[in-house]
Order: structure tokens, then sequence, then C-alpha cells
């Protein structure tokens, strides 16, 4: 037996703008600006995670009350904003292990761009650099998307992992987590561990040309020169993403390393001495910080953000052909409902790899028979109905539709085959 609910309110929204409306062909996408994150609310978040460390034993390791406070601190702050929250556990060294998942409701779930940052801390200390910087940058700039209202076209996930400083252990157990069609949906990891420290060097994560371009890019517009962070791979929570075929990127102002006299010319700062001399110790507090190197690198996440969350990943030129006017889907046992976007202008035959984008507002998306028309009149089958009581439809699929032509009419084609729940078609697109 499934169970149901009933939402009116979905039933409301379905505008039901009629058929036949004209197909729209999109322009490519323009990406917003990114804003600037406010150096001050990030402070903020670490004087929060010292206090915590100060009302805790003085620090915000794994298995200790500090971390699960930090944890709550930064939960509370993005369920507050409107993130999807979700806390998974594990067990190291005989020690309960949390990590801390959030979504941004929309956005193609397929294409997820996930950034994290490690919550724990080791026992020596409070851990305000390493890694209370990336905490703070990577929950201001989730709180910047939300104070946006971003409608990315990619799914935004973040991700706080435990448990790092015992071997990165968080992170692996979260993507051990994930099937393999899910870590198939996140086209891109970025990782935010140690971002402020006190005599700091700008490093950027050569792993991937294309995101590390995107952290060049930026700090270029500051003209600030980067280098490729090579103090150690693989010693953070991007590791286990990498490993598992994922494309991952990130940003590192230094650890134990000690700074040359050319780092420091280009920088400023102490040559001869560590990029944070306070790492993994006591004194990694909040005075450890350098604001400047925090406040770029907060904002070079908001920006990697605004970047990749817009526009498609494969083909990344694709011309895209959309329709984005609503039509109501009515409830079983009624007809099918189509969307129509009319292609012109290009030749030959449509590709063995046409993408389609559906958008799909429903209470549950089991009702659902989904299918493609090609000019020709053939049906594509996109999605079946099942059980499954996930509601909406918000993916690509990949078709291959080398036997149409690419000119004519293609339509989407809807059915509802489950009584009681309903929703509409949002939009859908072709991307040739
Ligand atoms: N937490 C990391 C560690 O203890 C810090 C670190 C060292 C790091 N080298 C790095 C983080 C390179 C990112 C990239 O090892
Ligand atoms: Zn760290
Ligand atoms: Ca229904």
């Amino acid at each position: 037996m499934r169970t149901r609910t009933t939402l009116a309110a979905a039933a409301a929204l379905a505008l039901g703008l009629g058929l036949g409306a004209p197909a729209v062909q999109a322009a490519p996408p323009a990406v917003a600006a990114a804003p600037d994150i406010p150096l001050a609310n990030v402070k903020a978040h670490l004087t929060q995670l010292q206090q915590i460390a100060n009302a805790n034993g003085g620090n915000r390791a794994h298995g200790r009350a500090g971390y699960k406070a930090s944890l709550d601190y930064v939960k509370g702050k993005l369920d507050a904003a409107g993130f999807t929250t979700s806390v998974q556990q594990f067990t190291s060294s005989g020690a309960t292990g949390y990590n801390l998942i959030a979504d941004w409701p929309g956005g193609d779930t397929s294409q997820t761009v996930m950034t994290g940052a490690h919550l724990d801390s080791v026992t020596a200390g409070p851990g305000i650099n390493d890694d209370g910087s990336g905490t703070a940058g990577v929950l201001e700039a989730a709180l910047a998307v939300s104070r946006a209202q971003l409608k990315p076209d990619k799914h935004l996930r973040f991700g706080w992992f435990g448990a790092e400083e015992l071997g990165l252990v968080g992170s692996k157990y979260y993507v051990n987590s994930l099937s393999t069609a899910d870590r198939g949906k996140i086209s891109a990891y970025l990782n935010f561990d140690m971002i402020g420290s006190p005599n700091p060097g700008y490093f950027v994560y050569d792993d991937d040309p294309a995101l590390e371009k995107v952290f060049k890019d930026y700090f270029a517009t500051l003209s600030i020169p980067t280098e490729i962070e090579t103090e150690g791979d693989g010693r953070s929570d991007h590791a286990p993403f990498k490993n598992a075929g994922i494309r991952v990127g990130g940003l590192f102002s230094g650890a134990d390393y000690t700074k040359t006299s050319a780092q420091a010319q280009k920088w400023g700062g102490t040559a001869g001495r560590a990029f944070d001399a306070c790492y993994h110790s006591s004194c990694d507090t909040s005075t450890n910080i350098n604001d400047t190197a925090l406040d770029h690198n907060s904002d070079a996440i908001a920006y990697a953000l605004w970047q990749l969350s817009t526009g498609t990943t494969t083909p990344p030129t694709g011309d895209v052909y959309e329709n984005t006017t609503d039509v109501t889907i009515p409830d079983s046992p009624g007809a099918a409902v189509t969307s129509s976007v009319s292609v012109t202008g290009r030749t030959g035959n449509a590709p063995s790899a046409l993408k389609v984008g559906v958008d799909i507002v429903h209470t549950y998306s089991g009702d659902l028979v989904v299918d493609l028309i090609g000019p020709s009149g053939k049906a594509y089958r996109l999605h079946n109905s099942s059980s499954d009581s996930t509601p909406n439809i918000n993916t690509t699929y990949t078709v291959n539709a080398s036997t149409e032509t690419a000119n004519g009419t293609w339509k989407l084609k809807v059915q509802d085959k489950g009584p009681q729940d309903t929703g509409y078609i949002n939009s859908w697109k072709l991307t040739f």
C-alpha cells in the first residue's frame, strides 16, 4: 500500500495557462553577479565557534561536546534560512560522529554542485583557522544563496564533515553512503579547509582544470597571484570525492609549510615563517586569522557558486529551446497533456545524446508517465509510473533522437496515472 498526501496548495499553484502557447527560445544564460560576502558575518560565526570551544573544554573535536555544539550552531542557521538539512551519523574510534548535509531546494539534481568544509577541530585547540574558517566561509556563502533566493540551474548542496582530523572519516563515510548513480549526479565538489591563515598564501587546487580556472579567474579580478596547492594532495575532504571519480576544486591559505621570500613579496606577510604557526595547536583561536585572506576566500566561494550553478555542464555550449509556460496535469484518470517546443533554423538530424530537461511540480512523481514526442510523432519514454512517493521531477534525460529531424515541433507529453496527487509542467527544454 502506498501512502499519499494531498496538497491543495500545489494544485492552486498550477496556473494552467493553457496549451499551444508559443515556444520560447532561451537566450544564453547570463551569470548574475555574485554577492560580496560580508567579512563581519564570517567573523561572527568564528566568534561563535570560539565560544563553543571555550564552553566545552577548549576544542570542537570529534566525539567531544564542542563538536556537536558546532554542528547544532551551523544547522540552526541553515534551517532558519530555508535549507533542507540532514545529519548523518557514523562511528569512529568508539565515538559517534556526524556529517551535516544541507540542500538548497531547486535546481537540476542530476547536476549537483557540492561545497564543503570539515567541522571538527583537533583536540589540542578550538580549530578556528583549521577549519572554523572553511566552516564559516561555506556557511556564509550558503546564507548568501538564501538571501539572494538564488534559483540556480544546477542543484546546490553543502556539507560539513566530521572527524576529518582522524583521517577524512566523515567525508569518506558520506561518499561511501552514496549509490554509484548518486555519485554521478555530483558534477563538482569544492573544498575549503584553512582559508584564513594568519600568514596567508593563495593556493588553488589543481585537480580539475575547469574548477581551478573559476578560482583563478576570481583572484585575477583582484590582481592577486595564486599558486597551485601542493602542501599535501589528498589531505582534506576532497580526496574521497576525487577517489570516487568526482571533479574537485578548492582553496587553501597554507598550514605548517614556511612562506618563502618570493611568496612574501607577492602576498605580503612574513618570509621564513609558517603560513599558520598555530596549525593543530592551542593557539588556533579567533586571533589566528588573517581577515583579508578570509574575506577574499569567502567571496571566492560565492563567486564559484554563482558561476558553477548556472547553465548546463554537458554540452557546455549547446543551443537551448525551452517552454516555460505552466501546463496543468489533470489528475488520474485525466487525459495526457502536452507542452510544445518548436525548433527552427537547424540543419540535419537531432543528436544521439539530446538533452531533455524536465521540471514538473507534482506531489507524487510516481503518478507520472512522461514521454518526449519527436517531430516524426515517435514517443521516447522518459519516466514511468511507479510507487515512488518523492514529489516533483526536476532532471535532465538523455535521448537518442538521431532518427528525428532537428527542426520541427517537439512535445513533452505527461499523463497522471494515479488518483489524488496533482501538479503541473513548470518548464522543459531541449539542449542540442
Ligand atoms: N586539515 C588538513 C590537514 O590537517 C590541512 C591541510 C594540510 C590541507 N594540507 C592541506 C588542506 C592541503 C587542504 C589542502 O592535513
Ligand atoms: Zn583542516
Ligand atoms: Ca494524481
